[in-house]
């Protein structure tokens, strides 16, 4: 899987950072599109307008269109409030759009499910009354998993994300990234086909952050699932993924859409941080947002 993956992203060009985005009415094109398969993430002219407490309409997310196939890593990135969390919810059905739709295997998506795990960008998700091992294994209960697959599974997530410690631990026992990595832990024990991770790693530590990535990195290698990731870190979002959408202040649009092919993409995080291709795309993708902002 990892080298199938690997290859698409090396056979792709790659066009300059400022490039006009595909439109998702692309995806629905004949045989051999991206749209055949099965899990492929179609984002199709989504938009959305929050209504502010005095009533006045508050557009955060102009029309947005994006086909993520099956097996990308996707970072999404921009200034603060430019709309990332409201794509993000709408991508998980937690938050219907003003406009458009959301796609995933050809299947409109109408709710959460099972198919998509979600860490927020807020800590405040996890049930404060259930233990920490008792969230990891909600979306487990709700599929009516055996008792035994629950305990394993759950097992595992905690020990990936460091926490096999504190499963008989209150939510409010744990710090702010605990609660992070608690989170982490509770969207993986799904085995979901799409990760949706809205800065799962901005509260935690930096041994802990360069742990996690690369963790989530490896965890994307061997199970070759989708990742939308939204993270503030140009550098985050340079090293872990194959393709960067930048978006524009609010409302926010797809300003650049760019696949990394770096080709050392083997190399230790600790090493593709100093790696001179990582570094230039880097510096590239910053001088993007910050026009983005002027
Ligand atoms: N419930 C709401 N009601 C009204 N406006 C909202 C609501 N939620 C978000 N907004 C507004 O929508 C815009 C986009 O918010 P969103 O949370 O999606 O931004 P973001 O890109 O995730 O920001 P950040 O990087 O700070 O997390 C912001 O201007 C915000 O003030
Ligand atoms: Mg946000």
């Amino acid at each position: 899987m990892t080298i199938h993956l690997e290859r698409r992203v090396e056979a792709r060009s790659a066009p300059p950072l400022l490039a006009t985005p595909v439109t998702a009415a692309d995806a629905v094109a004949g045989p051999g599109s991206p749209a055949e398969t099965a899990c492929d993430l179609v984002i199709d002219r989504v938009a959305h307008t929050y209504r502010s407490a005095g009533g006045a309409p508050v557009e955060a997310l102009a029309e947005t269109s994006l086909i993520i196939p099956q097996g990308e890593f996707v970072a999404l990135v921009g200034h603060s409030g430019c709309g990332k969390t409201t794509l993000l919810e709408i991508v998980a059905g937690l938050r219907p759009p003003t406009s458009g739709r959301v796609l995933l295997g050809g299947a409109e998506v109408v709710g959460p499910g099972r198919r998509r795990g979600v860490v927020f960008q807020q800590s405040s998700s996890l049930l404060p009354w259930r233990t920490v091992a008792g969230n990891v294994a909600l979306g487990l209960e709700l599929a009516h998993r055996s008792k035994a697959e629950r305990r394993a599974r759950v097992a595992r997530e905690l020990e990936r994300v460091g926490l096999a410690d504190f499963a008989r631990h209150k939510v409010y026992e744990l710090s702010g990234g605990m609660s992070q990595r608690a989170q982490i832990a509770r969207a993986l024990a799904g085995d979901p086909e799409v990760l949706l991770l809205d800065e799962p790693f901005s509260a935690l530590d930096a041994f802990t952050r360069e742990r996690l990535q690369e963790q989530l990195r490896a965890i994307w290698r061997q199970e070759g699932k989708t990742v939308l990731f939204v993270t503030h870190s140009v550098e985050e979002a340079t090293l872990l993924a194959t393709r960067v959408v930048v978006l524009s202040p609010r409302p926010g649009r797809v300003i650049a859409d760019r696949q990394i092919g770096f080709t050392r993409r083997d190399l230790p995080l600790g090493q593709m941080r100093s790696d001179r291709e990582v570094v230039g795309f880097a510096a590239e993708l910053r001088d993007a947002i910050e026009a983005a902002g002027e």
